[in-house]
Parts: structure tokens; C-alpha cells; sequence
């Protein structure tokens, strides 16, 4: 008889984790005794060779599987590949770079067998748990606000909402894997976000410990992407992510565009209408490049390409510019209040320079 699949699949995604992946191997052996289990290492083409060190594990160890993944970046939707390749009833997510505490996989494990829950997370906020080791003092403030924020959506009972770290029924994260987003570091929220019905959810503490090798690819850019996906739900999927760190980034525009008339009158001397196009092509052209990097980030413009892409972007701007204008008077025009009929126009505008800018400027974005 050939063997069947194992029991458990740990999904774990590597970006430069060449140094740590033979000790996760070595201490999943350890502790998970008794246990038919599989790693599946899901490497985005690392360049320090993280894939060829797994490969090489693989070599002398069948419980070892790598997903090479090329072109192509992003933690939430390289450990949604990994669960969809693995055939085990039971599927856990976990960090490769020995932050997460793999003691407590056996109770994670136990829970789910025992048909506590559908759902268990590693957790840093319940008993037994902690995070101070692993993360620094801005980290910490910023995961603990993004929790909170989180937890207003989701009332799962599931306190560590950023958790990276949890074992699910592979059957019910198939059913849902379609909804889920792909970029960013927020598999475990969207997951509960996107189960109908809830799933059941039941969390063991552990202590986030500090990074031994490498570097943490948490950024500007995760922290976004999540407040994103937190207005995205809590508007019921209205409101695309993307438009809120679109809007965002409109927003210090504003403050820039003010910013820059200030000082074009009062230090260059200039006159209102020579201030007001300078502080316009500024503040397009920084909203250009922070959108570049940030709010498209994934389908990033480069070379020759940047500079075309702001020349359209001038253009999607102008025009929205002029639809901002022409309904705000419109509504004016119709007897409606001046504040009104000004936010309409903003809305309108940024609405346009959204929606154009997406399907012209920063064409690969999904
Ligand atoms: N395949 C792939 N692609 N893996 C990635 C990518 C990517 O683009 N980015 C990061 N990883 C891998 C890392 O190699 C590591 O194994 C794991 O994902 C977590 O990345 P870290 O960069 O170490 O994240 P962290 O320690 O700062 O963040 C931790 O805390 C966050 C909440 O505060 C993680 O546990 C996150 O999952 C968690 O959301
Ligand atoms: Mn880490």
C-alpha cells in the first residue's frame, strides 16, 4: 500500500529563511511525536537560495515539500497555495523563522481533533501568551491598535487577530479560500471575516519569541494593507482596500498642496494662480510616486514606465479635477449647501482618479 497523506500539513512561507529552515524541520520532529505530519516550505524565489536549502532537506526527508513560487510575493497568498496543496484534514500556518512557539502545536493540534473548534490560533494576548521578546516598542503599539480596530469586525472570540500562527480544518478554509485576498500579512483576519458560518475558534497562548537570523519583512506597507482589509469588511465590501490608502495618500496631498502655496507665496513671492499650478504638480507628483510605492506597491511602475505612468496620472488627475468642479457646482447650482456640494465634488474626483488610475495607470494591479 502507498502511504496515505499525512495528518497535519504545516504551511510554512519563507522569504529569506535559508538559516532557519533544517532547525524548524528539526524541531517539528521533536515535539511532534506521535504525529503523521508534512512541512510545506512556500518560498517566493528568495534570493539567499531558501528554496535549494529546502530542497536539500527534502533530498533526505519525504516529510519535507517546498512550493517554489516565482515572480510572484506576498505571505497571505503564499500560505493560501500551501493549504490548497496539502490533502491532510489538518492544516496549520506558521512563520519559518522560529518566532512562533512550536511547543504548543500538539494542544493546537489536540483541539481540532477533539472537534473543539474549527480554528485554533497561536496567541500572544491570552494566557500564557506574550509578545514583548519578539517585537519593538512601535511594533507593539501598532499590533496592538490593529488588533483592537480588528476585533470591533470580527467579534470571533479570537483575541490576537494578527496572530500568524494557527491550525484550521482543511475543509473549511477550502470552502472559503476563493474570498480571500492574496497580498499582505492578514491571512488569519480574513479567514474569519470571510467564513459564513462563523468558524468556531478556540486560542492557546504562547511567547512571540525574538528573531535569531535575518530580518523581519513586516512594513509601512503590511500595516496599510490591513487597515485596508479592516474597512473593506467593516463596510460590508463596498469600499475596495485599495481606495482606502488611495484616499489616504489623496488626504496628505491635500496637506502638501496647502503646504507648498503657502511657500511658493510668501518666500518665491509668487502670485496665487503661479502658486496654485506649482502646489498642483506637487502635490500630483508625490501623490504619484507614494501611490507607486505604497497603494500599488505590487504592481510598481519603474524606469521609463514611472515617468509615463505620471504623465497619465497628470491626466486622470486633470480630468477628475474638472468632474470635482463640475458636480460640485452642478449641486451648488441646485440649491444645495456649499459643504455639500464640495464634498460631493471631492468624493466624485476621487472616485474618478481611483477607479482611472487603476485601469490605466497601475495596470497589473489584481
Ligand atoms: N512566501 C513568502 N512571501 N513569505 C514571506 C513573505 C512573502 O512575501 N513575507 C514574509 N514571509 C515569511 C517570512 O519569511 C516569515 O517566515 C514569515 O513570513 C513572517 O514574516 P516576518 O517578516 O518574520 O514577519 P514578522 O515576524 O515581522 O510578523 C509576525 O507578526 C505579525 C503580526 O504582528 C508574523 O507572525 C506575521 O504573520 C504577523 O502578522
Ligand atoms: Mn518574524
Amino acid at each position: 500500500m502507498p502511504n496515505a497523506s499525512p495528518h497535519v500539513s504545516i504551511v510554512a512561507p519563507t522569504f529569506n529563511e535559508a538559516r532557519n529552515v533544517a532547525e524548524l524541520a528539526r524541531r517539528l520532529d521533536a515535539v511532534l511525536t506521535g504525529v503523521d505530519w508534512e512541512i510545506i516550505f512556500v518560498d517566493d524565489d528568495s534570493p539567499d537560495g531558501t528554496a535549494r536549502a529546502v530542497k536539500e532537506l527534502a533530498a533526505r526527508d519525504s516529510r519535507v515539500r517546498c512550493i517554489r513560487r516565482v515572480k510572484r510575493r506576498g505571505l497571505s497568498g503564499a500560505c493560501i497555495e500551501g493549504i490548497l496543496s496539502s490533502s491532510a484534514p489538518i492544516c496549520v500556518v506558521m512563520d519559518a523563522d522560529l518566532q512562533h512557539d512550536e511547543t504548543i502545536l500538539p494542544e493546537m493540534i489536540a483541539r481540532l481533533d477533539r472537534d473543539e473548534a474549527d480554528i485554533v490560533v497561536g496567541s500572544r494576548l491570552v494566557e500564557g501568551g506574550s509578545s514583548s521578546d519578539g517585537l519593538t516598542a512601535p511594533r507593539l503599539f501598532a499590533s496592538n491598535f490593529a488588533i483592537r480596530v480588528a476585533g470591533l469586525l470580527v467579534g470571533a472570540g479570537v483575541s490576537d487577530l494578527t496572530s500568524g500562527f494557527f491550525a484550521v480544518k482543511r475543509e473549511k478554509f477550502e470552502s472559503m479560500a476563493p474570498k480571500l485576498t492574496t497580498s499582505g500579512f492578514k491571512i488569519l483576519l480574513d479567514v474569519l471575516a470571510s467564513a459564513a458560518p462563523p468558524l468556531r475558534a478556540s486560542e492557546v497562548g504562547y511567547r512571540f519569541r525574538s528573531r535569531l537570523e535575518g530580518a523581519s519583512k513586516f512594513d509601512l506597507r503590511a500595516m496599510s494593507d490591513f487597515v485596508g482589509l479592516v474597512v473593506h469588511k467593516a463596510t460590508g465590501g463596498v469600499v475596495p482596500p485599495r481606495f482606502v490608502m488611495f484616499v489616504a495618500v489623496g488626504g496628505l496631498g491635500v496637506v502638501l498642496h496647502l503646504a507648498a502655496l503657502r511657500l511658493a507665496m510668501d518666500s518665491a513671492g509668487a502670485g496665487f494662480t503661479e502658486a496654485q499650478s506649482f502646489a498642483t504638480i506637487a502635490a500630483m507628483t508625490f501623490n504619484f510616486f507614494v501611490n507607486n510605492s505604497l497603494t500599488y506597491s505590487d504592481s510598481k511602475l519603474k524606469g521609463w514606465r514611472a515617468a509615463l505612468g505620471l504623465a497619465q496620472f497628470y491626466a486622470v488627475c486633470g480630468v477628475g479635477a474638472v468632474a470635482n468642479v463640475g458636480i460640485a457646482s452642478w449641486m451648488f447650482n441646485m440649491n444645495e449647501a456649499w459643504w455639500l456640494a464640495a464634498l460631493a465634488g471631492v468624493v466624485m474626483g476621487s472616485v474618478w482618479n481611483y477607479t482611472m488610475s487603476s485601469l490605466f495607470v497601475w495596470r497589473g494591479a489584481e
